[in-house]
């Protein structure tokens, strides 16, 4: 098959298009032949080589993908050749056939393109693990998502407003609070020319976020705790902004606060198994009804994936950026 692959780390020319040995399905395993692959932050640091991927994973880049199921290994009952599926992966999106393991797959959702398909699991077992599994996001309560437009923040927004959250986002740009805004989100910060802690004080009259999902790390992470509301949720889900940062210990004792950080990567084949039925118990019906969407913001074919890379990086999109494979 053909695949990326990353013969150096460094700038997006460093993805190679090359023809590597077809993957072969292990015992509870499903091979897809993909249709798409979502294009992920984590693929970029992949590329520059500050994100191996975790042991047993395909060495290729690529976090979700969509497709058909093209062979099934031992023991696995629930798909058959020919199924249209979408998938949560460890490596490996960014080629022609994938193998992952069973409890990973998704079927298409009923009304989304296979093409479109591949903009959903990731973000999707992002966002309801992190928002509701780990920080138990409650109707009626104040959501603050960083990032709004990214492809995480556009499937945050809508995931909220779904269950009666009030959502607030920030962005870099007018543009893009307005996406946010027609996607669900009422309060807008743009965070070159606000400060996010006062604008959510004065939106909720000094009571704050009483969930926050944060990309930036060490840079907000201050900010981040003087913003959340009593028995408030802080999930880290991005270093953008740096690593290490200081605590106040007081203050998030005094919020009786919580300050958590994740990585679905890095999760146990099992522990992605029960966030992705979760996912297929709770935001599938939203999705097949129309109400939650993916935001695709373009698509490159495989070959591409340089230029893919390059327009995450320049931050000018919003949603998900896909790769065309078959
Ligand atoms: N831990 C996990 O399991 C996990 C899983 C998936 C994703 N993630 C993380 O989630 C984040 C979003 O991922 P993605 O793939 O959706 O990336 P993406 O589409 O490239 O989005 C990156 C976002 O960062 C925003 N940003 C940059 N500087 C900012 C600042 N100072 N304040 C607030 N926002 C700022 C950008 O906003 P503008 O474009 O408006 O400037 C953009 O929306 C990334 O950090 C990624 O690593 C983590």
């Amino acid at each position: 098959m053909k695949a990326i692959t990353i013969p150096q780390p460094g700038d997006p020319s460093a993805l190679v298009l090359a023809e590597v040995p077809d993957p072969q399905p292990g015992p509870g395993e499903v091979r897809v032949r993909v249709a798409a692959a979502g294009v992920n932050r984590a693929d970029v640091m992949q590329r520059m080589g500050f994100y191996p991927p975790p042991a047993g994973a395909p060495e290729y880049p690529g976090l979700e993908v969509s497709g058909t199921v093209d062979q099934v290994g031992d023991g696995v009952e629930e798909w058959r050749v020919g199924d249209e599926v979408c998938a949560l992966l460890s490596g490996g999106g960014y080629a022609e056939l994938v193998c992952v393991p069973a409890g990973q797959l998704l079927p298409v959702p009923t009304g989304v393109p296979l093409a479109d398909a591949a903009a959903l699991p990731e973000v999707v077992s992002t966002v309801w693990s992190n928002v509701f599994m780990t920080a138990n996001l409650l109707p009626g309560q104040t959501f603050l998502v960083h990032g709004g437009s990214s492809g995480i923040g556009t499937m945050a927004i809508q995931l909220a407003r779904e269950v009666g959250a009030r959502v607030a986002v920030t962005a870099g740009s007018a543009a893009k609070l307005e996406v946010c805004r027609e996607l669900g989100a009422e309060i807008l910060v743009n965070y070159r020319e606000q400060d996010f802690v006062e604008e959510l004080r004065t939106a909720t009259a000094g009571a704050g976020a009483d969930v926050i999902l944060d990309n930036m790390g060490a840079k907000y992470l201050a900010r981040n705790v003087d913003a959340l509301a009593p028995n408030g949720r802080l999930v880290v889900i991005g270093l953008q902004g740096g690593v290490k940062a200081e605590l106040d210990l007081g203050l998030l004792m005094r919020k009786r606060a919580a300050v958590i950080a994740t990585s679905l990567r890095s999760r146990p084949a099992d522990e992605k198994a029960t966030i992705v039925a979760a996912v297929r118990e709770h935001v599938w019906p939203l999705v097949s009804a129309g109400r939650v969407r993916p935001v695709i913001h373009g698509r490159y074919p495989l070959a591409q994936a340089g230029d893919a890379h390059r327009e995450l990086e320049a931050s000018g999109h919003v949603g998900k950026i896909l790769l065309t494979v078959s």
